[in-house]
Protein backbone atom coordinates (compact mmCIF):
# COMPACT_ATOMS: atom_id res chain seq x y z
CA UNK A 1 0.00 0.00 0.00
CA UNK A 2 1.34 3.34 -0.80
CA UNK A 3 0.39 6.53 0.84
CA UNK A 4 -1.48 9.17 -1.67
CA UNK A 5 0.25 12.41 -0.38
CA UNK A 6 0.43 15.58 -2.68
CA UNK A 7 3.87 15.02 -3.90
CA UNK A 8 4.96 19.02 -3.61
CA UNK A 9 4.65 18.39 0.19
CA UNK A 10 6.57 15.22 -0.36
CA UNK A 11 9.00 16.66 -1.93
CA UNK A 12 9.60 19.32 0.65
CA UNK A 13 9.62 17.14 3.32
CA UNK A 14 12.30 15.04 1.82
CA UNK A 15 14.37 18.36 1.11
CA UNK A 16 13.77 19.87 4.06
CA UNK A 17 14.69 16.67 6.08
CA UNK A 18 18.43 16.19 3.83
CA UNK A 19 18.76 19.82 4.79
CA UNK A 20 17.83 19.04 8.45
CA UNK A 21 20.59 15.86 8.38
CA UNK A 22 22.93 17.42 7.42
CA UNK A 23 23.27 19.88 9.82
CA UNK A 24 22.49 17.85 12.75
CA UNK A 25 23.17 14.21 12.31
CA UNK A 26 24.83 12.39 14.79
CA UNK A 27 28.22 10.49 14.22
CA UNK A 28 27.47 6.94 15.12
CA UNK A 29 30.20 4.41 14.98
CA UNK A 30 27.34 2.29 12.86
CA UNK A 31 27.31 4.76 10.37
CA UNK A 32 30.76 4.48 8.94
CA UNK A 33 30.19 1.31 7.97
CA UNK A 34 27.93 -0.57 5.31
CA UNK A 35 29.17 -4.10 6.31
CA UNK A 36 26.15 -6.17 6.58
CA UNK A 37 27.60 -7.83 9.66
CA UNK A 38 28.36 -4.98 11.12
CA UNK A 39 24.83 -3.06 10.10
CA UNK A 40 23.31 -6.52 11.67
CA UNK A 41 24.76 -6.01 15.09
CA UNK A 42 24.26 -2.49 15.72
CA UNK A 43 20.61 -2.81 14.55
CA UNK A 44 20.10 -5.77 17.01
CA UNK A 45 21.91 -4.17 20.01
CA UNK A 46 19.85 -1.05 19.30
CA UNK A 47 16.17 -2.80 19.70
CA UNK A 48 14.76 -1.49 22.69
CA UNK A 49 18.36 0.57 23.42
CA UNK A 50 19.47 3.44 24.13
CA UNK A 51 22.20 4.88 21.38
CA UNK A 52 24.42 6.38 23.85
CA UNK A 53 24.15 2.99 26.12
CA UNK A 54 24.96 0.78 22.47
CA UNK A 55 27.95 2.78 21.16
CA UNK A 56 30.47 1.18 23.86
CA UNK A 57 29.23 -2.25 23.82
CA UNK A 58 28.99 -2.38 20.00
CA UNK A 59 32.44 -1.41 19.38
CA UNK A 60 33.97 -3.61 22.33
CA UNK A 61 31.82 -6.33 20.54
CA UNK A 62 33.86 -5.45 17.37
CA UNK A 63 37.07 -5.66 18.84
CA UNK A 64 36.71 -8.72 20.11
CA UNK A 65 34.59 -10.45 17.08
CA UNK A 66 35.90 -8.38 13.95
CA UNK A 67 34.19 -10.81 12.32
CA UNK A 68 30.84 -13.11 11.37
CA UNK A 69 33.48 -16.36 10.91
CA UNK A 70 34.65 -15.26 15.04
CA UNK A 71 31.12 -15.46 16.04
CA UNK A 72 30.39 -18.48 14.79
CA UNK A 73 33.70 -20.12 16.44
CA UNK A 74 32.97 -18.74 19.91
CA UNK A 75 30.75 -20.02 22.97
CA UNK A 76 27.62 -18.35 23.35
CA UNK A 77 28.48 -17.91 26.94
CA UNK A 78 31.78 -15.49 25.22
CA UNK A 79 29.32 -13.49 22.93
CA UNK A 80 26.94 -13.04 25.81
CA UNK A 81 29.32 -11.63 28.38
CA UNK A 82 29.45 -8.48 25.76
CA UNK A 83 25.66 -7.95 25.33
CA UNK A 84 24.05 -8.94 28.26
CA UNK A 85 24.84 -6.00 30.15
CA UNK A 86 22.90 -3.71 27.93
CA UNK A 87 19.87 -6.08 28.89
CA UNK A 88 17.34 -7.82 27.24
CA UNK A 89 19.20 -10.73 27.28
CA UNK A 90 18.15 -12.63 24.25
CA UNK A 91 20.03 -10.66 22.26
CA UNK A 92 23.59 -12.43 22.39
CA UNK A 93 21.66 -15.70 21.25
CA UNK A 94 20.25 -13.98 18.28
CA UNK A 95 23.37 -13.07 17.00
CA UNK A 96 24.92 -16.30 18.02
CA UNK A 97 22.47 -18.24 15.94
CA UNK A 98 22.40 -15.95 12.96
CA UNK A 99 26.36 -16.22 12.78
CA UNK A 100 26.22 -19.48 12.60
CA UNK A 101 23.51 -19.69 9.86
CA UNK A 102 25.40 -17.57 8.25
CA UNK A 103 28.61 -19.85 8.05
CA UNK A 104 26.72 -22.68 7.92
CA UNK A 105 24.36 -21.90 5.12
CA UNK A 106 25.99 -18.84 3.21
CA UNK A 107 29.79 -18.96 3.33
CA UNK A 108 29.25 -16.06 5.99
CA UNK A 109 27.76 -13.87 4.33
CA UNK A 110 24.04 -12.65 5.59
CA UNK A 111 20.59 -12.97 3.62
CA UNK A 112 20.33 -9.73 1.02
CA UNK A 113 16.66 -9.81 0.75
CA UNK A 114 14.01 -8.64 3.10
CA UNK A 115 12.23 -12.19 3.56
CA UNK A 116 15.44 -13.91 4.16
CA UNK A 117 16.35 -11.79 6.98
CA UNK A 118 12.80 -11.71 8.53
CA UNK A 119 13.33 -15.74 8.38
CA UNK A 120 16.51 -15.00 10.97
CA UNK A 121 15.69 -14.56 14.92
CA UNK A 122 15.53 -11.52 16.58
CA UNK A 123 14.68 -10.11 12.84
CA UNK A 124 11.57 -8.05 12.78
CA UNK A 125 10.57 -5.94 9.98
CA UNK A 126 12.16 -3.39 11.71
CA UNK A 127 15.52 -4.76 11.81
CA UNK A 128 15.25 -6.26 8.31
CA UNK A 129 14.64 -2.60 6.66
CA UNK A 130 17.23 -0.96 8.75
CA UNK A 131 19.60 -3.68 7.36
CA UNK A 132 18.65 -3.81 3.83
CA UNK A 133 18.97 0.52 3.78
CA UNK A 134 22.09 0.72 5.35
CA UNK A 135 24.23 -2.30 4.69
CA UNK A 136 22.76 -3.12 0.97
CA UNK A 137 21.38 0.04 0.06
CA UNK A 138 18.09 -0.92 -1.08
CA UNK A 139 15.43 1.72 0.40
CA UNK A 140 12.78 -0.27 2.63
CA UNK A 141 10.70 1.93 4.81
CA UNK A 142 11.49 1.46 8.73
CA UNK A 143 9.43 2.42 11.58
CA UNK A 144 9.92 2.72 15.03
CA UNK A 145 8.53 4.69 17.93
CA UNK A 146 10.49 7.55 16.93
CA UNK A 147 9.71 7.17 13.14
CA UNK A 148 6.06 6.73 14.30
CA UNK A 149 5.31 10.13 16.29
CA UNK A 150 7.00 12.12 13.15
CA UNK A 151 4.95 10.38 10.94
CA UNK A 152 1.85 10.88 12.59
CA UNK A 153 2.51 14.58 13.18
CA UNK A 154 3.69 15.26 9.52
CA UNK A 155 1.07 13.70 8.13
CA UNK A 156 -1.92 13.54 11.04
CA UNK A 157 -4.50 15.24 8.35
CA UNK A 158 -4.01 12.72 5.77
CA UNK A 159 -4.66 9.74 8.21
CA UNK A 160 -8.00 9.26 8.96
CA UNK A 161 -8.89 9.48 12.51
CA UNK A 162 -11.52 6.82 12.67
CA UNK A 163 -8.80 4.01 11.73
CA UNK A 164 -7.78 0.93 13.66
CA UNK A 165 -4.54 1.17 15.62
CA UNK A 166 -3.27 -1.83 12.53
CA UNK A 167 -4.96 0.08 9.76
CA UNK A 168 -3.08 3.45 11.44
CA UNK A 169 0.19 1.38 11.89
CA UNK A 170 0.06 0.05 8.44
CA UNK A 171 -0.13 3.44 6.87
CA UNK A 172 2.56 5.14 9.20
CA UNK A 173 4.67 2.01 7.07
CA UNK A 174 2.72 3.10 3.58
CA UNK A 175 3.77 7.11 4.85
CA UNK A 176 7.76 6.34 5.58
CA UNK A 177 7.59 4.01 2.38
CA UNK A 178 6.31 6.95 0.24
CA UNK A 179 9.56 9.29 1.55
CA UNK A 180 11.85 6.60 -0.13
CA UNK A 181 13.24 7.11 -3.87
CA UNK A 182 12.16 4.04 -5.62
CA UNK A 183 14.19 1.78 -7.28
CA UNK A 184 17.62 3.17 -5.91
CA UNK A 185 20.04 0.59 -5.41
CA UNK A 186 23.69 1.97 -4.36
CA UNK A 187 22.49 5.74 -4.16
CA UNK A 188 22.49 7.59 -1.08
CA UNK A 189 18.91 8.67 -0.69
CA UNK A 190 17.22 6.17 1.07
CA UNK A 191 20.16 5.47 2.96
CA UNK A 192 19.95 9.48 4.23
CA UNK A 193 16.30 9.67 4.59
CA UNK A 194 15.92 6.61 6.99
CA UNK A 195 18.79 7.64 9.25
CA UNK A 196 17.53 10.96 9.24
CA UNK A 197 14.35 10.38 10.22
CA UNK A 198 15.69 8.67 13.51
CA UNK A 199 17.77 11.47 14.50
CA UNK A 200 15.12 14.15 13.65
CA UNK A 201 12.83 12.15 16.21
CA UNK A 202 15.43 11.59 18.84
CA UNK A 203 16.71 14.65 18.73
CA UNK A 204 13.91 17.57 17.33
CA UNK A 205 10.16 16.14 17.13
CA UNK A 206 10.53 14.54 20.59
CA UNK A 207 7.26 13.13 22.41
CA UNK A 208 7.80 16.19 25.13
CA UNK A 209 8.64 19.48 24.22
CA UNK A 210 9.58 19.13 20.09
CA UNK A 211 10.39 22.50 19.80
CA UNK A 212 8.01 23.33 16.90
CA UNK A 213 8.62 27.02 17.06
CA UNK A 214 12.08 26.66 15.60
CA UNK A 215 11.82 23.07 13.57
CA UNK A 216 12.66 23.79 9.92
CA UNK A 217 9.52 21.79 8.79
CA UNK A 218 7.00 23.87 10.37
CA UNK A 219 5.71 25.57 7.22
CA UNK A 220 4.40 21.80 6.00
CA UNK A 221 3.46 20.00 9.34
CA UNK A 222 -0.10 19.20 9.96
CA UNK A 223 1.15 18.76 14.09
CA UNK A 224 1.81 22.76 13.52
CA UNK A 225 -1.04 23.65 11.87
CA UNK A 226 -3.38 22.12 14.16
CA UNK A 227 -1.35 23.00 17.96
CA UNK A 228 -0.39 26.76 16.21
CA UNK A 229 3.07 26.32 17.09
CA UNK A 230 2.82 22.79 19.05
CA UNK A 231 2.06 24.18 22.12
CA UNK A 232 0.19 21.02 23.18
CA UNK A 233 2.13 17.83 23.37
CA UNK A 234 1.92 14.03 23.92
CA UNK A 235 0.05 12.40 21.30
CA UNK A 236 -0.72 13.60 18.14
CA UNK A 237 -4.54 13.73 18.71
CA UNK A 238 -5.31 12.81 14.86
CA UNK A 239 -7.51 15.21 12.52
CA UNK A 240 -10.29 14.10 10.56
CA UNK A 241 -9.29 14.16 6.67
N1 LIG B 1 18.05 3.07 16.45
C1 LIG B 1 17.94 1.95 15.73
N2 LIG B 1 18.75 1.95 14.68
C2 LIG B 1 19.43 3.12 14.72
C3 LIG B 1 20.44 3.72 13.92
N3 LIG B 1 20.90 3.10 12.84
N4 LIG B 1 20.88 4.93 14.28
C4 LIG B 1 20.38 5.54 15.37
N5 LIG B 1 19.46 5.03 16.16
C5 LIG B 1 18.98 3.82 15.86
Amino acid sequence: MRAEINPVRLRYLRRTLSRWFSENARDLPWRRTNDPYRIMVSEILLQQTQVKRVINVYEDFLLEFPTIEMVAAARLEDVRRITDPLGYKIRGSWIKQIADDAVNERKGNLPDTLEGLLALPGIGRYTAGAIMTFAYQVPTPILDTNISRVMGRWFAGDLPHQDSSALRNQRLWALTESLLPKGERYGKTGWTINQALMDFGALQCKARLPGCDVCQFRRRCHYVQKNHGGVEHGTVKWLSA
